[in-house]
């Protein structure tokens, strides 16, 4: 019984997609988009960087709920924390997903880092990507330093007391930094506005056309290592069908005798 309605579920979800594929191709065009051979050693630490591409949607995705209840102002910021937390529907589920993907990012991705620099991906041709690769890390780390301040209480704060501190301490940049970010002498108001508009506004705004360089990248030399192992296989592979195929005719040939 079971086994029937599995195979009925197949063959619904296999003409579903045959209807798709016929009128908009969207099949092809997603094996092309999602398939990517990787070397077979070592093959699941390739997927960390889909991993960190699953966790970034993921924040950008809850991060956009947050602002259905996130007020902005030092007078009513903890409180809509507070609010999501204990009124919204859903909002401590939602918030806890985007606290606790925000962190697992932040290791996942040094785990991707590591991961392309042990395995060389870094050099030649791969270079640029090894730089998109960093800008986008700076990028993240940007937004879980301006998050921090958004919930407005006594941690967050003194958190980005303590970073802009450092920041100060900048070569030549120092002072600029520091009234860019504060957006007067002390953290206030004003900087929480910027944080707001640095972590809601600009960093994603910024990050975005960096993922879908650092894809074209890899679309474009494929992952390191791939190609040795893979056309490899597939001549194997290849050579295995001929000479499948030439017993087939040789059975054939026999049979006719
Ligand atoms: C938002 C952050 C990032 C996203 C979404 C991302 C995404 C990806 C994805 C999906 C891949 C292909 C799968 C894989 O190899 O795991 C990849 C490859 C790569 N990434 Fe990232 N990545 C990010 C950050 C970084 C960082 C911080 C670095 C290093 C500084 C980096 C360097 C590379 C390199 C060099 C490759 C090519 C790997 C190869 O050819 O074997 N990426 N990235």
């Amino acid at each position: 019984m079971i086994g029937r309605i599995r195979s009925q579920t197949v063959e619904v979800g296999r003409n579903v997609a045959d209807w798709m594929e016929n009128r908009t191709g969207i099949v092809t065009a997603l094996e092309h988009f999602l398939y990517e051979p990787v070397p077979k050693r070592g093959a699941w630490l390739y997927t960390l960087g889909s991993a960190t591409l699953f966790l970034i949607t993921l924040q950008f995705l809850t991060g956009i709920l947050l602002l259905f209840y996130y007020v902005p102002t030092t007078d009513h910021a903890w409180n809509s924390v507070y609010y999501i937390m204990n009124e919204a529907y859903f909002g401590k589920l939602i918030r806890g997903i985007h606290y606790w993907s925000a962190n697992f990012l932040m290791a996942v991705i040094g785990m991707h880092m590591a991961r392309t620099f042990f395995s060389g991906a870094y050099k030649a041709p791969r270079e640029m990507n090894w730089i998109v690769g960093v800008i986008l890390l700076l990028l993240v780390i940007g937004l879980a330093f301006t998050g921090y301040l958004l919930r407005w209480d006594q941690d967050g704060f003194w958190a980005s007391v303590v970073g802009i501190k450092i920041g100060s301490y900048s070569p030549f940049l120092g002072p600029y930094i520091t009234h860019f970010l504060l957006g007067g002498d002390v953290v206030g108001p004003a900087t929480l506005s910027r944080f707001f508009a640095i972590h809601v506004w600009l960093l994603p705004a910024a990050i975005a056309p960096f993922i879908g360089i650092h894809l074209y990248l890899l679309r474009r030399h494929g992952e390191f290592g791939s190609e040795f192992e893979y056309s490899d296989r597939l001549s194997k592979l290849h050579e295995r069908r001929r000479q499948e195929e030439y017993a087939r005719h040789e059975e054939g040939g026999e049979e006719r005798e």
